[in-house]
């Protein structure tokens, strides 16, 4: 089956779909974007995801492509023609086509790209393996709550992440404490019990699926805090985890040369997985 994407404002084979040189997303990276689940077929917090892309715009003062109506017509429109019971979508809006020229374009249309894909909803066997981090410095600028598709620091941690035979690279700022992963959120359970995640700031996305994992861990009573931790306190922590629209809950066994707890998944992450996985299917955060 020929897969479909959206340029704006038709729908074109996945293979043929393509923007402008002067796209000032090409150009500049002067935009943003979002990845959202589909699982059983339904996107998963799109609401969520679909508020961040107006902040996101609206921190860069690009206009929204479309109401909001409309554009969730097309995300489902893309899902439903590249026939995504499980995936994401993707879709990016940049400020448009414009000759080069590093202040605001007097007169652009916002450019939107969507695209689908498939992908296996979360797989219970990472419950028995985890995975290994890495940590990185945070070179970043002083905006990663701006969802821009300007990643560069994140994919050369990546890289770094993938060279080392690990998953994921957890960024640590200059003060030694951990913002988030290249493209995750990142939580750690203390040797005292109590589950963390840094408070929300510039140096971090928000994270939509941090905001429910939130919301799931308040439902089963866990003793959790927002606050920052740093890169030893992580070291030393009884469990670790990361979280995103891609990875859902995936366990971190290992950061650096240090083994997380028993150095398998540990009680948290499993019921903080499991709890995810249902809230996916059925969309009930009560799960
Ligand atoms: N990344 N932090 C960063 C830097 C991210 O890029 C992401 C998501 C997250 C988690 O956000 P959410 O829970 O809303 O997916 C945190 C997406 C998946 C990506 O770039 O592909």
């Amino acid at each position: 089956m020929a897969r479909i994407a959206y340029v704006n404002g038709r729908y074109v084979p996945h293979r043929e779909a393509a923007v402008h040189v002067e796209d000032r997303g090409y150009q500049f990276a002067d935009g943003v974007y979002e990845v959202i689940a589909v699982r059983a077929g339904r996107f998963v917090d799109a609401g969520p995801h679909l508020d961040r892309l107006d902040r996101s715009l609206g921190e860069l003062r690009i206009a929204p492509p479309m109401e909001r109506t409309a554009l969730h017509h097309v995300l489902n429109e893309v899902r439903r023609r590249n026939r995504i019971e499980n995936g994401i979508v993707y879709l990016q809006a940049t400020r448009g086509v414009a000759r080069r020229d590093h202040p605001f374009p007097a007169e652009a249309d916002t450019a939107l790209v969507v695209t689908g894909s498939r992908k296996p909803p979360p797989n219970p066997g990472i419950l028995e393996t985890g995975v290994d981090a890495v940590s990185v410095p945070d070179n970043r600028w002083k905006r990663c709550d701006i969802k821009s598709v300007s990643l560069l620091p994140n994919i050369l941690a990546k890289q770094t992440a993938r060279e080392a035979g690990a998953y994921e690279a957890v960024f640590v700022d200059e003060q030694g404490f951990v913002t988030e992963g290249s493209s995750t959120n990142v939580w750690i359970v203390t040797s005292g019990g109590e589950l963390l995640t840094r408070e929300l700031d510039h140096g971090i996305l928000a994270g939509v699926t941090r905001g429910t994992v939130v919301k799931l861990a308040e439902s089963l009573g866990l003793s959790f805090a927002e606050r920052r931790f740093t890169i030893e306190e992580a070291r030393r922590a009884r469990e670790a985890f990361v979280t995103s629209a891609t990875s859902y809950v995936t366990p971190v066994v290992r950061i650096d040369e240090s083994t997380i707890g028993n150095g398998k998944p540990g009680s948290t992450a499993h019921a903080l997985f499991e709890v995810y996985a249902r809230y996916m299917e059925r969309g009930d955060a009560a799960a």
